[in-house]
């Protein structure tokens, strides 16, 4: 029989809204609240990075966030369709679609690095495992991590790591194993439950982090660092625009993926009040993650860096010197790991549940076919590091000449497509969409709706071009 393009096909739906919003937190919180937010707050300026941020989140952030998913729940369909079906509705062109087009090529692109990142941090999580059971058996439970490597070998394990491609690729498939196995089980077994059991285990392991920190670590100066504002610093439209861009990556804005998750949540789950949730409480483990960071090492007078030298070379010599260090250490890489899963389920998903719908494939073929894809393009990023360290895929562009493919991958998705795709977004949601279907899905009260309508057709789309024609053209900054 051939699907009726007017009438949803039967799809499958979370079991509550409490699993809808764990989800999306699942996707929000991940690896780029762990080190990407710490780093970017202190490199420009502390706390009034992190003022700005907040602004960017409530003002520019959640209203997007609120579009994505009422363009999918209004369409119960997959993200490219969901959107093609509003603007049908509307009586506008099927190539406002193309928001999601972007959004389904960016999750997939992003996947393919994000799963190297992750694969790093199960390689810590094998190496500080075994250095817990070492203490463990050596009766020690309580020394502190790597306790009988020096310094220099603690920090040398990332270079290490970078220079061995074979151990990269073996993590970075383990991962994406993992994600593929756990899409490939479906909405319900799959999806929802990585995130109802590893969101609480998540907050769980960050909440002890965070007072351990604060009992053990230098809790003013890492709350110095975070808060206090250097106004100097962020007046700069550059600061404007990390903060803008990380708000987007944080949210896991412009990837669909939450188009994905929208089209998934019953029609009673209130579409406003969990944005509101989940912009929130991305925010907020975003801030607790950097006190939980930012005292530990600065109380063994180390220096916080950017990068991936913050999560692995710092924090392993941190924990090396301080006390139950080992098993920090190993609860730390672990609430990564929780963090960066709950996130790349929400990645597959997107261009998974494409395929299933445009194509009729089994949810197994799909999840397997692109699952074996993200894998093969992740290997340009492993071989970044070291066999190809040399290569420079995009010459030409400007701003990327001097980028590695994991480089470009990661700019080329974060500047250019995930902004480009909010930025459609707002502008079909605030000027083309029909109202009459769009107002009743966000089911925000009669003062807040022309405050949205406001952000997501004013405020949005200015701000965001913005970013793409400075992210884009830093030499128009001066
Ligand atoms: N938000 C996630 C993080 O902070 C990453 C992520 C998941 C993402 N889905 C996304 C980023 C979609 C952009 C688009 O780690």
């Amino acid at each position: 029989m051939v699907a009726n393009a007017s009438s949803p096909p039967a799809r499958a739906h979370w079991s509550s809204r409490t699993a809808f919003v764990l989800a999306a937190i699942g996707s929000a919180v991940g690896l780029g609240n762990l080190w990407r937010f710490p780093a970017e707050a202190g490199a420009n300026g502390g706390g009034a990075f992190v003022l700005i941020y907040i602004l960017c989140v409530a003002l520019i952030g959640m209203p997007l966030l609120l579009a994505e998913t009422l363009i999918g729940r209004h369409g119960q369909r997959s993200t490219i369709a969901s959107a093609a079906y509003l603007a049908r509705e509307s009586n506008a062109s099927s190539g406002w679609a193309l928001l999601a087009v972007l959004g389904v090529i960016s999750s997939f692109l992003i996947l393919s690095f994000y799963s190297v990142v992750a694969g790093w941090v199960l390689s810590f999580i094998a190496t500080s495992g075994g250095d817990l059971l070492g203490s463990i058996a050596a009766g020690q439970p309580l020394a502190g991590a790597y306790a009988n490597w020096t310094v220099e070998d603690i920090r040398q394990q990332m270079p290490d790591l970078f220079g061995d491609p074979w151990r990269m690729t073996l993590f970075h498939f383990i991962f994406a194993a993992a994600t593929t196995v756990i899409v490939m089980r479906g909405v319900k077994g799959g999806l929802e439950m990585v995130a109802v059991w590893l969101m609480p285990a998540f907050f769980f392991l960050l909440i002890g982090i965070t007072l351990y920190s604060a009992i053990e670590g230098d809790f003013a100066a890492g709350a110095k660092f975070l808060f206090q504002p250097d106004f100097s610093k962020a007046i700069q439209p550059s600061v404007l625009l990390s903060a803008l861009g990380q708000a987007f990556f944080s949210l896991s804005l412009g990837g669909a993926a939450l188009i994905a998750y929208g089209a998934y949540a019953s029609r009673d789950s209130n579409l406003g009040g969990s944005a509101g949730l989940i912009s929130f409480a991305d925010t907020a483990v975003a801030i607790i993650a950097g006190l939980a960071i930012f005292p530990i090492v600065f109380s063994v007078g180390l220096e916080p860096n950017g990068g991936p030298a913050l999560m692995f070379q710092t924090m392993p010599a941190a924990f090396h010197t301080m006390p139950a260090g080992a098993i920090v250490a190993f609860a730390f890489f672990v609430l990564a790991f929780f963090a960066a899963l709950t996130s790349s389920v929400s990645l597959l998903e997107v261009s998974v549940a494409w395929l299933m719908e445009r194509f009729g494939m089994s949810r197994a073929v799909a999840s397997f076919g692109l699952g074996a894809g993200f894998f093969l393009i992740g290997l340009a990023s492993v071989l970044s590091f070291n066999v190809w360290a040399d290569h420079r895929p995009l010459p030409f562009l400007p701003g990327f000449e001097n980028a590695s493919w994991f480089d470009a991958i990661d700019g080329v998705t974060g500047k250019i497509m995930l902004p480009l795709s909010g930025l459609i977004t707002a502008i079909f949601i605030g000027w083309v969409a029909d109202r009459k279907l769009v107002n009743p899905e966000t089911g925000l009260s009669p003062r807040l709706l022309p405050v949205w309508r406001f952000l997501i057709a004013w405020l949005c789309p200015l701000a965001v071009a913005l970013i793409l024609l400075f992210g884009l053209f830093p030499q128009l900054l001066g």
